[in-house]
């Protein structure tokens, strides 16, 4: 017999989370926090954060199994010219586990996001 548990283990994180719509709000509410940042908050000054919460919930989508493809190729693109360090990778990562937690997601789901992004440390990560 299916459960529900069981049926909504096996939905892919995009859908079993409600979709792009529950994600850009998740996306907007990490931002919040990145911008808040003395580190981080300045290589937004002049980036349009419409286009870049767009993306980045296109990126999210892809990696909780949603219908989105986005290239590590396009990941690195994007951040080439910034030489980026690990010490702030770090502080990027430890910001969404504080928005994945404070949105509600299950720890094992958490767990399986940050896995994938630390995956594309060396894609991001310049110093
Ligand atoms: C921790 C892992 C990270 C992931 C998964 C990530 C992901 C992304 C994605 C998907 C985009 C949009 C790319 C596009 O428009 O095609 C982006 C853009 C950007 N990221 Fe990251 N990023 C990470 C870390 C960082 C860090 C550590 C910084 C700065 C300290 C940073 C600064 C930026 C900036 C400034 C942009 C906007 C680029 C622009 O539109 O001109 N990212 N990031």
């Amino acid at each position: 017999m299916t459960t529900a548990v069981t049926r909504s283990r096996s939905l892919p994180l995009f859908e079993k989370y409600g979709g792009i719509r529950m994600l850009r709000n998740v996306i907007m509410d990490f931002y919040d926090r990145v911008l808040d940042s003395d580190t981080l908050g300045p290589y937004f000054d002049d980036v349009d954060m419409t286009r870049l919460i767009d993306h980045q919930t296109k990126f999210f989508a892809m990696m909780m199994g949603g219908p989105v493809d986005f290239s590590d190729d396009r990941l690195a693109r994007a951040h080439a010219s910034m030489a980026i360090t690990h010490a702030e990778f770090d502080e990027i990562a430890a910001l969404l586990t504080e928005t994945l937690t404070a949105a509600g997601l299950e720890p094992v789901d958490i767990v399986t996001i940050l896995t994938s992004v630390e995956r594309r440390r060396s894609v991001i990560v310049r110093r």
